[in-house]
């Protein structure tokens, strides 16, 4: 594999570890405030970004790359309202598209048709996962200042059931 792409998948691995622990973190403060329901919803999310991390760490031992172990950076965002760990989810969505677009091009860059078939899943998944993390500014926005509104939405958010990747290596 071209040294390049070998070295920004291993970087993925931490990035997505990363990504669990922020979204764990978040999860954290809303069950700090008594919203279980958006607690659920991030402890799901954090359990995604588990997975996604274990299948560019699969995808690697697969193709015989060594894969190196980083440490995990600390959550480093601090969140006081209850909308501030929503807009920090799409802010950091949008970082994670642009990650994967520069593996993206550089597998494309050495002509790594594997690499690209294995990152267009997670090209989708992104689109995703930044349209869920809008959709949640929307209704916090529409609903969040009625006690009664917050209370529904946080019971739609409990209904969130985990699923494992439709992705299989
Ligand atoms: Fe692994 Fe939320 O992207």
């Amino acid at each position: 594999m071209d040294k390049k792409v070998s070295e920004l998948l291993n970087t993925q691995i931490n990035k997505e570890f990363y990504s669990a622990y922020l979204y764990l973190d978040m999860a954290n403060f809303y069950s700090s405030r008594g919203l279980d329901g958006f607690a659920n919803w991030y402890e799901i999310q954090a359990k995604e970004e588990q997975d996604h991390a274990m299948l560019f760490y699969k995808y690697m031992q697969n193709n015989g790359e060594a894969v190196t172990l980083e440490a995990i950076a600390k959550p480093d965002k601090t969140f006081e309202t209850l909308m501030d760990p929503l807009t920090a989810a799409l802010e950091h969505e949008k970082y994670v598209t642009s990650l994967i677009n520069d593996i993206y091009d550089a597998a494309a860059a050495a002509r790594d048709h594997r690499t690209m078939q294995f990152l267009d899943w997670f090209v989708k998944e992104q689109g995703e996962e930044e349209k869920n993390s809008s959709d949640l500014i929307q209704k916090m926005k529409l609903f969040g200042d009625d006690v009664r509104s917050l209370y529904l939405l946080n019971q739609e958010l409990q209904a969130r059931t985990y699923s494992a990747p439709s992705l299989e290596l």
